[in-house]
């Protein structure tokens, strides 16, 4: 008789993904809820055939080795998988995975609520209530800023900023988006306008980022991009949080530089740069874009079938190997 399989999970996810596993596989789940520190996920890993990491988990060479050489594949619980070494893997023969396409509407969606909440004031006027402050109806108790008909900058034209452009159209916003790419079917249904950086940042009233973290992308938006904006812009950030300079956005908010920003991504998660919390036009959620029960499903789906098909011998639907 062969001995079963051995799964990893360094954190709980839907008991649904973990019970389809358990059909095939011996399967461990982190029984803590917290991140695991490098010295437990290389100890947890050890003698694994599969895990299913989070994008809090750092997968390269040494957690690979530490793993041992029966580690056949990792399936990443998230669409981005900028904590994977590809190549690392890729030489040891380890197959890595992504959960893409089910997140699209929970991102968007949550894109759309950061962008609605900043610009309409929700954080800092529900303060203002619950803290016993509000004495009544009056004019200019928090103005905030008009969306309907007002111009949309989307950076990196992937399947969640196309989704955010439908969304948005619902506002009768103008989208402009900047993108290696140029897509006319796109242009054709919406309406957009393909753009270079510098228009998109000069033209943006929001200005939201959907690019990848890679090297390029790293500080995509620093001090010198925030200067070139409008001062009544909004920067929305749902992508990864180096993609903007935290440091240089608190700054430009400070100067007035732009008006606000809605941020669900961190450059250092969960630390927030230096007076960023304390700044009244921010609104800030702890990394929740894809927060909801379908999508926590559906993400499990792909990550357990992509662990069935590896250890089964098949080729999995999501491969990010290059
Ligand atoms: C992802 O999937 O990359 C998100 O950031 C977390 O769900």
């Amino acid at each position: 008789m062969t001995s079963r399989k051995s799964v990893y999970v360094t954190r709980a996810i839907p008991s649904e993904t973990i019970e389809e596993l358990r059909a095939h596989f011996d399967v461990e789940v982190n029984p803590e809820d917290r991140a695991l520190s490098r010295d437990e996920l290389k100890e947890r890993l050890r003698g694994r055939d599969a895990a299913i990491t989070l994008l809090t988990d750092t997968i390269d060479g040494e957690v690979l080795d530490a793993a041992g050489p029966q580690l056949r594949v990792v399936a990443n619980y998230a669409v981005g998988f900028n904590n994977f070494d590809l190549a690392a893997a890729t030489r040891r023969g380890v197959v890595l995975t992504n959960t893409p396409g089910v997140l699209d509407d929970a991102t968007a969606t949550h894109t759309m609520t950061l962008l609605l909440a900043t610009a309409r004031r929700i954080a800092e006027s529900d303060a203002f209530v619950r803290q016993g402050r509000w004495q009544g109806w009056a004019p200019m108790t928090f103005v905030g800023l008009d969306v309907d008909r007002q111009t949309l900058g989307i950076a990196g034209l992937g399947r969640i900023g196309r989704n955010v452009a439908r969304k948005a159209r619902g506002f009768d916003m103008n989208i402009i988006y900047a993108d290696m790419h140029r897509d006319a079917d796109f242009e054709a249904e919406t309406g957009a306008r393909h753009v270079d950086k510098q228009t998109l940042l000069r033209e943006s009233d929001f200005l939201t980022l959907h690019v990848p973290l890679l090297p390029e992308t790293h500080h995509y938006i620093g001090a010198d991009e925030l200067r070139a904006m409008k001062k009544t812009a909004v920067l929305i950030n749902a992508s990864r949080g180096p993609v903007v300079d935290e440091a240089a956005l608190v700054e430009a908010l400070k100067a007035g530089e732009i008006w606000g920003a809605g941020l669900d991504v961190f450059e250092d998660e969960p630390a927030l740069a230096p007076g960023l919390a304390e700044l009244p036009n921010v609104v800030v959620v702890p990394h929740i874009a894809s927060a909801t029960p379908q999508t926590r499903l559906a993400m499990g789906r792909i990550a357990a079938t992509n662990i069935i098909d590896v250890l089964h011998g098949r080729a999995p639907g999501t491969c990010v190997n290059p």
